[in-house]
Order: C-alpha cells, then sequence, then structure tokens
C-alpha cells in the first residue's frame, strides 16, 4: 500500500491549513502533556492551521494559555483573527520576532504565569529564533524549532549548552527539534 500522505499532502484537522504534518501534532502534544506546559508561544503563524488547534486547547485545558506572533497578519485565517478578540487566553501580536521588543513581551508574556512554557520556533530563520529566545527559557521551560534537518542541520544550530536536548520516539519521523532548561 502507498503512503497517503504522499498522495493526499497534509491533513488539515481544523479545515485551516497548517505547516505541521500529522506526526509533528502528535510530537507538540506529547511534548504540551510530558513537560505539562501551560503556556504556549508561536513564532509564525501563516494562516493559524495551529493556532486553530491550540484555540482548542485553551478552550478545554484549564489555564493553558497561548500567544502567536505574526508580522504579515494578512495572511491569517479571519476566523483565527477573530478568536483572538474574544478568547482571553488566546493571544495573537502582530511584530517581528527579531525585534527587541517582541522578546521583551514574550519574557513579559511568560512571567504572568509560573507554570511551563513551551515556545515554538516556525518563521524563516529557525536557528535564529532558538538564539534569541533560548535566552528568556526558565528552569522547566521548553524551546523547539520546526523544519530541522530540512532548512538546516545539526552545525547550523547557534550554542544551546545550557539546555537539554529532548529525544524522543515522539519525534521520530518529524522535523521538529526540541529542549529543555533543566538544571537548578
Ligand atoms: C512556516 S510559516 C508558519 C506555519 C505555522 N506555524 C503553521 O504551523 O501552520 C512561517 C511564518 O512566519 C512568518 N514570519 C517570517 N519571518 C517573521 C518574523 N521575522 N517575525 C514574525 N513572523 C515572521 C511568515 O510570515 C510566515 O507566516
Amino acid at each position: 500500500m502507498s503512503d497517503p500522505r504522499a498522495e493526499t499532502g497534509g491533513v488539515w484537522p481544523t479545515g485551516v491549513a497548517i505547516g505541521q504534518s500529522w506526526f509533528e501534532l502528535g510530537a507538540l502534544a506529547w511534548l504540551c502533556g510530558r513537560y505539562e506546559i501551560e503556556s504556549f508561544v508561536e513564532l509564525g503563524m501563516l494562516e493559524g492551521g495551529l493556532s486553530s488547534i491550540l484555540l482548542g486547547r485553551t478552550m478545554f485545558t484549564k489555564d493553558f494559555r497561548y500567544l502567536g506572533i505574526e508580522n504579515e497578519m494578512r495572511f491569517l485565517d479571519l476566523r483565527v483573527k477573530a478568536a483572538g478578540d474574544w478568547f482571553e487566553r488566546f493571544d495573537l501580536l502582530e511584530a517581528d520576532v527579531f525585534e527587541d521588543s517582541t522578546v521583551y513581551y514574550v519574557k513579559f508574556w511568560l512571567g504572568l504565569s509560573e507554570d511551563p512554557s513551551l515556545i515554538y520556533c516556525d518563521n524563516g530563520n529557525k536557528p535564529k529564533e532558538l538564539e534569541w529566545y533560548a535566552p528568556i527559557l526558565r528552569k522547566g521551560d521548553v524551546i523547539a524549532a520546526h523544519d530541522f534537518g530540512r532548512e538546516y542541520h545539526e552545525s547550523d544550530l547557534p550554542d544551546l549548552d545550557d539546555l537539554e536536548r529532548i529525544e524522543s520516539d515522539w519525534l521520530t519521523d518529524t522535523h521538529i527539534i526540541a529542549f529543555e532548561k533543566a538544571g537548578s
């Protein structure tokens, strides 16, 4: 039997176009559960497919919060955009992720909760996002990046010596690389 993914392309669980594969959605859900993530930051939303799934999580998981950042909001699905106006734990920000003020805002937003957070790097320059956002992680926080092994490789990664690489079968068959801020 041929692989249905090769014939049909991606699947869009909520009907909004998404940049994640089915396995990558599983990996992100696993990271949220395993690391008890309450605050999820997505850097680069495009049409909002992943945002729409995480909107569901904000509705059904007590205290789960989402912050999506995008510098080209004109591509964002209008229903996802509207959700940003009416759901209080679902925040959208139109900004360049490589502005100091944006990093400062993400740090402030994370600080509104002491629970673990996950920053998901999915814009045009993932190694640079890892470099800019890893320094604001707190103990127990996680940072992950998409398109590893496709757009960039091990040798392109910044110095992340104070982070622990997350290894899991859930990351197999994905292009996601993930790290935890461990230690004391
Ligand atoms: C690969 S798409 C995101 C896909 C989305 N995460 C998903 O799962 O469907 C990358 C997005 O990052 C945005 N982007 C690129 N550079 C950016 C920057 N410097 N600041 C904010 N967003 C940026 C692009 O406009 C694009 O919408």
